[in-house]
């Protein structure tokens, strides 16, 4: 294909704006998203996800990006690259509802030789059994693999992640012929500086993406499981994982709350898929099923510990320290039981101050003194106001410390918990 590459990246969220935002340096971009408020926002530089900084993204508007939410502006695009969720059900099977949506508004302007690649995580098989047929109810009749061409590339970005970024990493990339391949693996190469992983096939790119943020769900579910045994054994897990790690081949995996929409999600596709073709997929399935109980043990634990109604301060909202994403956010769960029990509890997280969530901004808490401070998540920002945090204590009050991040900065006059 040598013609100029005009490329459309779908659904600007944590993986697509970063994408469009990096790919702009070397190509035009036309970044579209069905949401007018996000494409708004992200006119004015304000990229709410925080992962794409404002001089940046202006900088990018005033070369080679341009925003839509206009499907007609894209049409004379011939690479597309939808990046949007995919979430489950309620009944925890995967909602393809977004990926099909994509697949209809690319299918209003696909043409002869146009190449659709997907980033979202998926099952093996989801792209040509499930987008190649949306596709193709294009109003020319044109088929996948003869007329339009797939490839998949998984995305990694890992939200709050400064380190990892979607520049850096290597990228693995597929394409449903050589010629597609060769297109792509040009393209992901102005990406990233790093290695370009050419998968056999779309299949194995799907199945390599899904099986790794499963592995890590499996991981942490069994460090979870060592958690509660330690608790009941009154010894502390991060003490038995600092002396395991000091074996050369022991994975440095630590307990804690799963959620988002990655970890505590993708798991149910693969198993999705797994049942389909009658194999039992126990593991993965215990594994979630580990995870999703975590909020409900430590919860539990908590409210045992204090013995009657408390006043707890409750610290970290999102899914995951250092990001604004609330999505699937275990919080919540610990949060609805202690409520349960009739606890009472100030919310506070430093990325969230949506009066939905009655969350209090961190001045407004002044001088209250609480039974009890739950640290849920470890953001920077409590690691900074550790000795203020302390002070919300009362006399004998107890600290729990979700994920053991700050079992160093804990002195004797207070009753510590952690994982
Ligand atoms: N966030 C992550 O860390 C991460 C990492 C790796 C892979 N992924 C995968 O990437 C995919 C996207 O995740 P995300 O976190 O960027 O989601 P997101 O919710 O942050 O963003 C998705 C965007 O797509 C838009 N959108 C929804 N339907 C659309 C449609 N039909 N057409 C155009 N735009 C549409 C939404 O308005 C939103 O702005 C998912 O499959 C996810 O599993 C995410």
């Amino acid at each position: 294909m040598t013609k100029e590459k005009k490329i459309a990246v779908l659904g600007l969220g944590y993986v697509g704006l970063p994408l469009a935002v990096e790919l702009s340096s070397s190509y035009k971009i036309i970044g579209f998203d069905i949401s007018l408020g996000r494409i708004s926002q992200l006119l004015k530089g304000i990229d709410e996800t925080l992962e794409i900084k404002k001089k940046k993204l202006q900088s990018a508007l005033k070369k080679n990006l341009s925003l839509t939410n206009n499907y007609n502006d894209i049409s004379n695009c011939n690479i597309f690259i939808a990046t949007v969720p995919t979430p489950i059900t309620g009944n925890k099977k995967p909602n393809f509802n977004p990926l099909k949506e994509v697949c209809r508004i690319i299918s209003k302007v696909l043409k002869t030789g146009d190449i659709v690649v997907f980033e979202s995580t998926v099952f093996p098989g989801a792209t040509e059994d499930i987008c190649a047929p949306e596709l193709e109810k294009n109003k020319n009749y044109l088929k996948s693999g003869k007329d339009f061409f797939l490839g998949y590339s998984p995305e990694r970005v890992n939200p709050g992640d400064k380190f990892h970024t979607i520049d850096k990493i290597d990228k693995v990339v597929s394409g449903q012929n050589s010629k597609v391949e060769k297109v792509l693996k040009e393209i992901y190469s102005k990406l990233t500086r790093g290695k370009i992983f050419m998968a056999k096939n779309i299949k194995v790119a799907e199945a390599s993406k899904v099986i790794e943020n499963s592995q890590r769900d499996i991981n942490i579910a069994f460090i979870n499981e060592i958690a509660k045994i330690c608790n009941k054994l009154n010894i502390s897990v991060y003490d038995v994982l600092k002396a395991s790690s000091t074996k050369w081949n022991f994975l440095p995996f630590q307990p804690g709350l799963v959620g988002g929409h990655c970890i505590g999600v993708d798991p149910y596709y693969l198993s999705h898929k797994s049942i389909e073709l009658n194999i039992d997929p126990k593991v993965i399935l215990s594994g979630r099923k580990t995870n999703d109980e975590m909020p409900f043990f430590v919860a539990n634990i908590i409210n045992k510990k204090l013995k009657k109604k408390s006043k707890i301060l409750f610290l970290g909202m999102t899914f995951k320290e250092d990001v604004p994403d609330l999505r699937n956010s275990k919080s919540f769960d610990v949060i609805e039981t202690l409520k349960k029990k009739k606890h009472n509890l100030v919310l506070h997280d430093p990325f969230v101050f949506e009066k939905k969530y009655g969350i209090t901004e961190f001045e407004k808490i002044g001088n209250k003194i609480f039974d009890a401070v739950v640290i849920a998540v470890p953001h920077k920002f409590y690691h900074k106001q550790i000795s203020k945090i302390k002070l919300f204590l009362k006399p004998m009050g107890i600290l729990f410390d979700i994920r053991g991040k700050f079992r160093s900065k804990i002195d004797k006059k207070i009753e510590y918990w952690s994982l």
